[in-house]
């Protein structure tokens, strides 16, 4: 299978969106009312994270798998889910493990981690109530009371609450396609002190080859090098995962370690 193609034009521009429109006239009315919600919303709400609470509020009213992703069947949301399940696990996750997921969502992927890890080894943070509530009908649905994994709202990426060099895996999937580069540094800043030795970082983001652009203030793109450079700005060594472009995935996936761990490992 072919790597797959970032995205080649500023999805911000006019000239794209009128093509666009002429492309796909049934999903001009869509589009024109969630412009129209979101600039709303951001008059509301100045500071993203607040402004992306209130996207989730509103998506996760009409589904909670609408508000974790553009498809919302339910088979396309298991689908999703086992995808970044099987990638983690075909890379090493095992229960005895401990895993943070930034932005869990409906545990689309995480009642799979759940499943998998030993009780108590998963924590799920998102900065949306309303979709964290989805996230409790989820563990009842798929009757995963016992494993007590951990649920929590966040209210920023510093992981201020959470202990020193603790988790095995930090995962976000679709998380940093929804943020501004300063939400990124935020994580990038303090992941590193959370990190396990020898512990991860994988995350996935929008890729563009051409101009960094925003959608809505809803769907970011970045090029590589940003994200990357951003990384090692903050001690942590990046690498760009050629294995994930191979799957039926639009987004790319970059994963982060602490440089401290090489130097251990080179020292050793
Ligand atoms: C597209 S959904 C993906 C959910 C989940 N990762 C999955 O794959 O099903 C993005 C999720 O990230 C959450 N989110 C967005 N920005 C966040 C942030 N800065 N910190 C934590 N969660 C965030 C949203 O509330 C939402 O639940």
């Amino acid at each position: 299978m072919r790597a797959k193609e970032p995205a080649a034009g500023n999805r911000s521009r006019l000239l794209h969106q009128v093509r666009y429109a002429l492309r796909h006239p049934e999903r001009v009315p869509a589009h024109a009312r969630r412009a129209v919600r979101d600039a709303w919303l951001r008059l509301r709400h100045p500071d993203h994270i607040a402004y992306y609470r209130a996207v989730m509020a509103s998506d996760a009213a009409r589904s909670a798998e609408a508000a974790v992703g553009h498809n919302p069947s339910r088979e396309q949301w298991a689908r999703i889910g086992r995808m970044q399940f099987d990638y983690l696990v075909g890379h090493g996750l095992r229960p005895h493990h401990r895993m943070l997921e930034i932005g869990c969502g409906n545990l689309r992927a995480g009642r799979l981690f759940i499943g998998h890890l030993d009780t108590g080894h998963y924590y799920g943070i998102d900065i949306s109530p309303h979709i964290l509530l989805a996230a409790q009908d989820t563990l009842v649905a798929e009757k995963l009371q016992t494993k007590l994994p951990y649920l929590a709202l966040a209210g920023d990426l510093t992981f201020a609450f959470l202990p020193d060099a603790h988790f095995d895996v930090v995962h976000a999937h679709s998380v940093f396609s929804h943020s501004p580069l300063h939400v990124i540094e935020e994580c990038f800043a303090n992941v590193g002190r959370i990190l396990a030795p020898g512990g991860f970082f994988d995350f996935t983001f929008d890729r563009t080859e051409g101009e960094e652009h925003q959608v809505l203030h809803e769907d970011f793109y970045y090029r590589t090098r940003t994200l990357t450079d951003l990384a090692a700005k903050h001690g942590l060594d990046a690498r760009f995962m050629d294995d994930w472009e191979r799957l039926p995935h639009r987004q790319s996936k970059i994963r982060l370690t602490a440089a401290a761990d090489r130097a251990r490992t080179v020292g050793s």
